[in-house]
Protein backbone atom coordinates (compact mmCIF):
# COMPACT_ATOMS: atom_id res chain seq x y z
CA UNK A 1 0.00 0.00 0.00
CA UNK A 2 1.40 3.70 -0.36
CA UNK A 3 2.26 6.11 2.16
CA UNK A 4 -0.88 8.18 1.62
CA UNK A 5 -3.33 5.60 1.06
CA UNK A 6 -2.39 3.98 4.05
CA UNK A 7 -2.31 7.46 5.85
CA UNK A 8 -5.59 8.09 4.74
CA UNK A 9 -7.36 4.85 5.23
CA UNK A 10 -6.42 3.83 8.70
CA UNK A 11 -9.66 3.11 11.12
CA UNK A 12 -9.10 1.19 14.20
CA UNK A 13 -11.15 -1.94 14.33
CA UNK A 14 -11.59 -3.17 17.87
CA UNK A 15 -12.95 -6.50 16.94
CA UNK A 16 -9.54 -8.37 15.86
CA UNK A 17 -9.26 -11.91 14.97
CA UNK A 18 -6.10 -14.34 13.68
CA UNK A 19 -4.08 -13.83 11.62
CA UNK A 20 -1.67 -11.81 13.81
CA UNK A 21 1.69 -10.23 11.71
CA UNK A 22 3.87 -12.97 11.52
CA UNK A 23 7.29 -12.64 13.46
CA UNK A 24 8.84 -10.90 10.06
CA UNK A 25 5.83 -8.47 9.66
CA UNK A 26 6.67 -7.86 13.41
CA UNK A 27 10.01 -6.94 12.73
CA UNK A 28 8.44 -4.44 9.65
CA UNK A 29 6.51 -2.69 12.46
CA UNK A 30 9.15 -2.03 14.67
CA UNK A 31 11.42 -1.16 12.22
CA UNK A 32 8.76 1.43 11.36
CA UNK A 33 8.07 2.40 15.15
CA UNK A 34 12.00 3.03 15.22
CA UNK A 35 11.66 5.71 12.37
CA UNK A 36 10.02 7.81 14.76
CA UNK A 37 11.07 11.50 15.16
CA UNK A 38 13.36 11.02 18.06
CA UNK A 39 15.28 14.51 20.09
CA UNK A 40 19.07 13.66 20.31
CA UNK A 41 17.88 9.94 19.24
CA UNK A 42 17.23 9.00 22.50
CA UNK A 43 15.82 6.09 21.24
CA UNK A 44 13.06 6.50 23.93
CA UNK A 45 11.11 3.54 24.14
CA UNK A 46 10.15 -0.47 24.80
CA UNK A 47 7.86 -2.53 22.83
CA UNK A 48 6.85 -5.51 24.32
CA UNK A 49 5.63 -8.33 22.13
CA UNK A 50 2.72 -10.30 23.86
CA UNK A 51 0.45 -13.27 22.61
CA UNK A 52 -0.39 -16.94 23.01
CA UNK A 53 -0.81 -17.28 26.53
CA UNK A 54 1.28 -14.30 27.68
CA UNK A 55 -1.87 -12.78 27.03
CA UNK A 56 -3.46 -14.52 29.93
CA UNK A 57 -0.43 -13.67 32.11
CA UNK A 58 -1.13 -10.24 31.09
CA UNK A 59 -4.98 -10.19 31.63
CA UNK A 60 -4.02 -11.94 35.46
CA UNK A 61 -1.96 -8.80 35.82
CA UNK A 62 -4.46 -6.40 34.90
CA UNK A 63 -6.93 -7.74 37.61
CA UNK A 64 -4.34 -8.13 40.04
CA UNK A 65 -4.32 -4.29 39.64
CA UNK A 66 -7.98 -3.82 39.85
CA UNK A 67 -8.03 -5.85 43.07
CA UNK A 68 -5.61 -3.56 44.01
CA UNK A 69 -7.36 -0.80 42.95
CA UNK A 70 -10.79 -1.32 43.68
CA UNK A 71 -11.21 -4.00 46.75
CA UNK A 72 -14.73 -4.15 45.88
CA UNK A 73 -14.81 -4.60 42.38
CA UNK A 74 -17.15 -7.49 41.42
CA UNK A 75 -16.67 -10.94 40.12
CA UNK A 76 -17.82 -9.82 36.92
CA UNK A 77 -15.69 -7.25 36.42
CA UNK A 78 -12.81 -9.04 37.36
CA UNK A 79 -13.63 -11.56 34.84
CA UNK A 80 -14.13 -8.97 32.24
CA UNK A 81 -10.93 -7.12 32.83
CA UNK A 82 -9.06 -11.15 32.46
CA UNK A 83 -10.60 -11.02 29.07
CA UNK A 84 -9.34 -7.74 27.41
CA UNK A 85 -6.01 -8.95 26.88
CA UNK A 86 -7.61 -11.72 24.23
CA UNK A 87 -9.44 -9.08 21.99
CA UNK A 88 -6.45 -9.40 19.79
CA UNK A 89 -4.46 -12.43 18.34
CA UNK A 90 -0.94 -9.63 19.44
CA UNK A 91 -0.55 -6.62 21.77
CA UNK A 92 2.27 -4.36 21.13
CA UNK A 93 3.08 -2.06 24.61
CA UNK A 94 4.85 0.54 23.74
CA UNK A 95 6.47 2.13 26.80
CA UNK A 96 7.98 5.54 27.05
CA UNK A 97 11.31 4.85 28.44
CA UNK A 98 11.81 8.68 29.78
CA UNK A 99 15.22 9.81 31.32
CA UNK A 100 15.88 13.35 32.49
CA UNK A 101 18.22 15.14 29.71
CA UNK A 102 18.88 18.92 29.44
CA UNK A 103 17.45 19.24 26.20
CA UNK A 104 14.69 16.89 25.81
CA UNK A 105 12.18 17.19 28.18
CA UNK A 106 10.10 14.27 29.48
CA UNK A 107 6.97 15.20 27.66
CA UNK A 108 9.15 15.37 24.39
CA UNK A 109 10.15 11.36 25.00
CA UNK A 110 6.54 10.73 25.52
CA UNK A 111 5.59 12.33 22.10
CA UNK A 112 8.11 10.29 20.71
CA UNK A 113 7.04 7.10 21.97
CA UNK A 114 3.58 8.02 20.89
CA UNK A 115 4.86 8.70 17.50
CA UNK A 116 6.30 4.80 17.04
CA UNK A 117 3.11 3.70 18.41
CA UNK A 118 1.28 5.25 15.53
CA UNK A 119 3.84 4.20 13.08
CA UNK A 120 3.16 0.76 14.29
CA UNK A 121 -0.66 1.20 13.53
CA UNK A 122 -0.05 2.83 10.27
CA UNK A 123 2.50 0.02 9.06
CA UNK A 124 0.29 -2.71 10.51
CA UNK A 125 -2.46 -1.40 8.32
CA UNK A 126 -0.43 -1.23 5.17
CA UNK A 127 0.27 -4.49 5.54
CA UNK A 128 -3.20 -5.24 5.71
CA UNK A 129 -3.97 -6.25 9.32
CA UNK A 130 -5.84 -3.63 12.04
CA UNK A 131 -5.74 -2.73 15.08
CA UNK A 132 -7.01 0.11 18.19
CA UNK A 133 -4.85 1.61 20.59
CA UNK A 134 -5.79 1.49 23.54
CA UNK A 135 -4.65 2.89 27.20
CA UNK A 136 -7.18 3.14 30.39
CA UNK A 137 -5.93 2.69 34.06
CA UNK A 138 -3.92 0.36 32.88
CA UNK A 139 -1.33 2.34 31.56
CA UNK A 140 -1.09 4.24 35.05
CA UNK A 141 -1.58 1.63 37.32
CA UNK A 142 1.81 1.05 39.53
CA UNK A 143 1.39 -2.73 39.55
CA UNK A 144 1.18 -3.35 35.73
CA UNK A 145 3.89 -0.86 35.46
CA UNK A 146 6.34 -2.93 37.61
CA UNK A 147 4.62 -6.13 35.58
CA UNK A 148 5.95 -4.27 32.64
CA UNK A 149 9.08 -3.27 33.84
CA UNK A 150 8.22 0.69 33.41
CA UNK A 151 9.89 2.52 36.07
CA UNK A 152 10.22 6.10 37.11
CA UNK A 153 9.71 8.76 34.80
CA UNK A 154 8.70 5.81 32.24
CA UNK A 155 5.16 6.08 30.71
CA UNK A 156 3.03 3.20 29.36
CA UNK A 157 2.24 5.23 26.07
CA UNK A 158 -0.55 2.20 25.13
CA UNK A 159 -1.36 -1.13 24.41
CA UNK A 160 -1.75 -1.89 20.52
CA UNK A 161 -4.08 -4.44 20.03
CA UNK A 162 -3.36 -6.02 16.78
CA UNK A 163 -5.17 -8.52 14.20
CA UNK A 164 -7.50 -8.96 11.42
CA UNK A 165 -10.53 -7.00 11.28
CA UNK A 166 -13.69 -8.98 11.22
CA UNK A 167 -15.71 -5.83 9.59
CA UNK A 168 -14.16 -3.28 7.24
CA UNK A 169 -14.56 -0.14 9.27
CA UNK A 170 -16.11 2.58 7.54
CA UNK A 171 -13.79 5.91 6.88
CA UNK A 172 -15.87 9.01 8.42
CA UNK A 173 -15.45 12.27 6.74
CA UNK A 174 -13.38 14.70 8.90
CA UNK A 175 -14.16 18.08 8.54
CA UNK A 176 -10.20 19.45 8.03
CA UNK A 177 -11.73 23.22 7.97
CA UNK A 178 -12.70 23.23 11.79
CA UNK A 179 -9.17 22.23 12.50
CA UNK A 180 -7.31 24.73 10.63
CA UNK A 181 -6.66 28.17 10.65
CA UNK A 182 -4.32 30.25 8.70
CA UNK A 183 -2.19 32.27 11.34
CA UNK A 184 -0.79 35.58 9.61
CA UNK A 185 0.53 37.01 12.67
CA UNK A 186 -1.38 40.17 12.04
CA UNK A 187 -4.02 39.72 15.09
CA UNK A 188 -1.65 40.06 17.56
CA UNK A 189 -2.56 42.69 20.36
C1 LIG B 1 -3.20 7.51 23.63
C2 LIG B 1 -4.51 6.92 23.19
C3 LIG B 1 -5.20 6.10 24.05
C4 LIG B 1 -6.41 5.53 23.67
N1 LIG B 1 -7.07 4.69 24.53
C5 LIG B 1 -8.23 4.10 24.15
C6 LIG B 1 -8.87 3.16 24.98
O1 LIG B 1 -8.41 2.84 26.08
N2 LIG B 1 -10.02 2.62 24.56
C7 LIG B 1 -10.57 2.93 23.34
O2 LIG B 1 -11.63 2.41 22.98
N3 LIG B 1 -9.96 3.82 22.51
C8 LIG B 1 -8.81 4.40 22.88
N4 LIG B 1 -8.17 5.28 22.05
C9 LIG B 1 -8.83 5.67 20.79
C10 LIG B 1 -8.70 4.62 19.72
O3 LIG B 1 -7.36 4.21 19.57
C11 LIG B 1 -9.18 5.19 18.36
O4 LIG B 1 -8.39 6.26 17.95
C12 LIG B 1 -10.63 5.60 18.42
O5 LIG B 1 -11.42 4.48 18.68
C13 LIG B 1 -11.09 6.27 17.10
O6 LIG B 1 -10.88 5.41 16.01
P1 LIG B 1 -9.99 5.86 14.77
O7 LIG B 1 -8.56 5.79 15.24
O8 LIG B 1 -10.30 4.89 13.73
O9 LIG B 1 -10.40 7.24 14.40
C14 LIG B 1 -6.94 5.82 22.39
C15 LIG B 1 -6.22 6.63 21.52
C16 LIG B 1 -5.00 7.16 21.91
C17 LIG B 1 -4.24 8.03 20.95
Amino acid sequence: MEAIDALLSRKSSAMLDIPAPSPDEIQILLQAATRAPDHCRLRPWKFLIIENDARKALGDVMVEALRIRDPKASDAMLEKTRGKPLRAPLIIVVIAKVEEHPKVPNVEQVLSAGAAAQNIMIAAHALGYAGIWRSGAPCFDEHVREALGATGNDQIVGFLYLGTASKKPILPNEPIDEYLEFWTGKDRN
